[in-house]
């Protein structure tokens, strides 16, 4: 017998944070959903609708359903649900750095287990989705919402979610030209020094303390980083001008949103600088000739979830 339908939300999110690179993430308020419907019937139909729609296969090579399909085997359950009906209906940008790979292997996998009766945990979801991505920083708060810290031991992933004490406003520059992560991966350096080394320690550190602190004091140079971004500047033209601007506007730092090239500028609620930093940003994208949308958005503070009220 064919399972019932079941829809999933899932957060977009940006990684790194500045300094934490494949380990801090956060979940922010622009969201894919899932509809998805497991038969016993082989082969997949999947209809997408929204941001990217055109630019992602609805065929085998479709995230959502090779999660799904993961997550079947984990269950032993391939035998029983051999196809899927998937309809996504998408906000997150695709392939800018809000983790829209992350949500499609989240959706996946959290609708699969809630129509296995939840057989498998949120830890156990985490590992499974760190394991289809290869890093953790964005499926993390996918599944989570907040700040997520994670870190993976002997392939063991733990992730500690925090609400900061301090009320943040999330003000994202979309550019008009889509970069493959394994693309801004390929720059990045074998080695790095331990000067730079040091300097990112401290900052995520500062960062994550201040955060669960409300600390604003602290916050000031935190998302400043030395082991991704000065490799990854040459493939996003303006990028440090764009985060100075962010900051004049009244942003307490910027930085780029997972391996980009959407560029995310951390702002106080209670300044209500939200707009000028949108303004600031978009202007200084154009200056070096980019064409950026600009997403006002807040923390996402409950990550994954089923909606019944579709
Ligand atoms: N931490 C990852 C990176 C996030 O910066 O490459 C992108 O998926």
């Amino acid at each position: 017998m064919d399972s019932r339908s079941i829809w999933v939300r899932v957060p977009g999110t940006s990684a790194n944070c500045g300094p934490g690179f494949d380990s801090i993430g956060l979940a922010c308020t622009v969201y894919n959903d899932l509809q998805l419907r497991l038969t016993e019937e082989p082969g997949c139909k999947i209809t997408i609708s929204g941001a990217g729609a055109e630019n992602i296969p609805c065929d085998e090579r479709n995230i959502v359903w090779q999660s799904v399909q993961y997550i079947l085997k984990k269950a032993h359950m391939e035998d029983t649900y051999k196809g899927a009906v998937i309809h996504m209906e998408n906000n997150v940008p695709l392939s800018r750095g809000l983790g829209s790979s992350a949500t499609a292997i989240v959706a996946g996998l959290k609708g699969a287990n809630a129509l296995l009766n939840n057989r498998f945990t949120r830890k156990e979801l985490l590992q499974f989705a760190t394991a289809i991505e290869g890093h953790p920083d964005n499926v993390a708060p996918a599944i989570y919402g907040g700040f997520t810290v994670s870190t993976t031991t002997r392939g063991d992933v733990e992730c500690f979610t925090l609400i900061p004490k301090m009320r943040l406003k999330l003000v994202v520059a979309v550019p008009d030209f889509p970069l493959s992560t394994k693309k801004a991966r390929e720059v990045l350096p074998k080695e790095v020094s331990m000067k730079d080394a040091i300097n990112n320690i401290g900052r995520a550190a500062m960062m994550t303390a201040a955060l669960c602190k409300g600390n604003e004091k602290f916050l000031r140079n935190v998302f400043e980083d030395a082991l991704h971004q000065p490799y990854r500047a040459s493939l996003i033209p303006g990028m440090y001008e764009v985060f100075d601007a962010a900051k004049k506007a009244g942003a307490l730092g910027a930085s780029l949103s997972g391996a980009g090239p959407c560029l995310i500028a951390y702002c106080l609620q209670r300044r209500h600088v939200e707009e000028a930093v949108g303004q600031a940003m978009k202007e200084t994208f154009a200056q070096h000739g980019v064409k950026a949308d600009i997403l006002i958005m807040d923390l996402d503070t409950r990550g994954a979830h089923i909606i019944n009220d579709r």
